[in-house]
């Protein structure tokens, strides 16, 4: 009997694989579109009615996934989006792109990881490589989703694949995108690495296999880390310049005009978004479990963590200089998103420091070019309250205002004209350069 390489290679290299991808958001999108505009059948799964359909009708609600690519391929008939997952039984490769967040205890939460996997199990056939792309801790592939597809009565190899290929999508970077950005790929067995290697050498430039789907696993965790780690740094030297009253951002363009040995991180008003605040604990957690204590990583998540609060000291340490009492202030946020020209919030900073000023009696009022509302009540915000609405960036806006707070450098937003027309503006994002700095009319605090 042929084995599931021998099945699978000839399909892959001749793009007449079925691909399936479970979970369409930030990252199982794109990778569904590259497949079906390289060739191949493409079908998404999802638990979203609403997403299926809009891919279904041609539309996309991913900023980086162009609508007229994604009516294209439906059109063509490559491209499909269902909420039937007995259709899994038709693909050649499942790759797994579902959210992998963290509970209230901070401990990995894999129950969409498992939820996807109960589906592979209730519909594998023999001749299927799985491919698992959330970010998740060292061991998920072969000791959590192994033994679930082994419990079918498939033998690895023989029967079936199995592979972790960590995703490293950049969302908002339009200079590297899927088809450009490296793949790691790591195998339960041989056999899987290279065939999974075969699937995406189809679609990006360079593949780099490693020899086990933990390398891979730990690989995408090191790599979040070093950022977590590195803007840590950076943002204590933020601290300790401003303590020491020098200006950290020409300490660091200095520090980065060395040609070796030293990569510049920049300091900011905290950190956001569904990575580099929650990957390093899946590392941290797993390390636990066998006794170890990362102490690298809590002591980042601590430094991190503080930035809202030292955002909310700078505010009010200008009022203060203004014989102002941050009770009362009308305080305007430009951006929310948790960085620059995206409409992401998912643990943006901006929330904390809202949810912080508002505690101080604070007038919180918003402009974000991308985020018309943010809210207070799901699983990605922290803090309470109302809801806001992003409001128009009007003259009187900014003339009425108390203190503008910088959060996000959005580049759409004339931060000239935001200095001519405020009073009192917080700047901790580097956004104002020095001619707009030396020509404010408004006083600049930096972080
Ligand atoms: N967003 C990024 O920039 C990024 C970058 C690298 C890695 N990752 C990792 O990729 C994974 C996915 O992240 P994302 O940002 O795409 O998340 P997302 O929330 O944007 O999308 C996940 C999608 O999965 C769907 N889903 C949830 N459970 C499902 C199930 N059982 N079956 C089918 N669909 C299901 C959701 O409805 C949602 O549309 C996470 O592990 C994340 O850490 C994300």
């Amino acid at each position: 009997m042929t084995t599931s390489k021998e099945e699978l290679l000839p399909l892959i290299r001749e793009h007449r694989a079925h691909v399936g991808v479970i979970g369409l958001g930030y990252v199982g999108l794109p990778l569904l579109v590259e497949f079906a505009a390289t060739g191949f059948q493409a079908t998404g799964f999802e638990v979203d009615e609403t997403k299926a359909a809009r891919i279904n009708a041609g539309d996309s609600y991913i900023s980086d996934v162009p609508a007229e690519r994604v009516s294209e391929l439906v059109a063509k008939e490559r491209l499909r989006a269902t909420t039937d997952f007995s259709a899994l039984k038709l693909c050649d490769a499942i790759i797994i792109c579902v959210p992998t967040p963290l509970r209230k205890t901070k401990e990995p939460d894999i129950s969409y990881i498992l939820a996807a996997a109960e589906q592979i199990q209730q519909h594998l056939r023999r001749g299927q490589l799985i491919i698992l792309e959330s970010t998740t801790y060292p061991g998920t592939t072969d000791e959590v989703l192994l033994p679930m597809f082994e419990e079918r009565g498939l033998k690895l190899d023989a029967d079936f694949l199995l592979a972790f290929s960590p995703e490293r999508v950049d969302p908002g970077n339009p200079q590297f995108q899927t088809h450009n950005i490296p793949k790691v790929v790591g195998g339960c067995t041989p056999d899987s690495t290279e065939v999974a290697a075969a699937l995406y050498g189809e679609i990006v430039k360079h593949v780099h296999p490693v020899t086990s789907a933990r390398v891979a696993e730990a690989a995408k965790l090191l790599e979040n880390t070093f950022r977590a780690v590195n803007i840590g740094m950076a943002n204590e030297m933020a601290r300790l310049c401003y303590a020491l009253g020098i200006d950290t951002w020409e300490v660091i363009r200095a520090a980065a005009t060395k040609p070796f040995g030293f990569m510049p991180f920049y300091p900011g008003p905290g950190i956001g978004g569904h990575c580099i605040p929650l990957d390093p604990h899946y590392l941290s957690w797993k390390a636990r479990q066998h006794g170890f204590d990362s102490r690298f990583i809590g002591l980042a998540e601590e430094v991190n963590s503080r930035m809202p609060e030292h955002v909310v000291t700078l505010v009010s340490d200008g009022l203060n200089d203004e014989r102002k009492a941050l009770k009362g202030a009308r305080v305007l946020l430009l951006g929310v998103a948790y960085k620059r020209d995206i409409d992401d919030v998912r643990e943006s900073p901006a929330l904390s420091i809202i949810d912080r000023l508002r505690a101080k009696g604070a007038d919180v009022r918003y402009h974000d070019p991308f985020v018309a509302e943010v809210r207070f009540d799901d699983a990605h915000t922290q803090g309470s309250g109302e809801p806001l609405q992003s409001v128009a960036l009007t003259d009187d806006e900014l003339k009425n205002s108390d203190c503008v707070v910088i959060v996000t450098d959005h580049t759409q937003v004339d931060y000239k004209r935001v200095c001519e027309l405020s009073r009192l503006v917080v700047d901790t994002r580097n956004a104002l350069d020095s001619d707009i700095r030396r020509n404010s009319c408004a006083r600049i605090i930096r972080l």
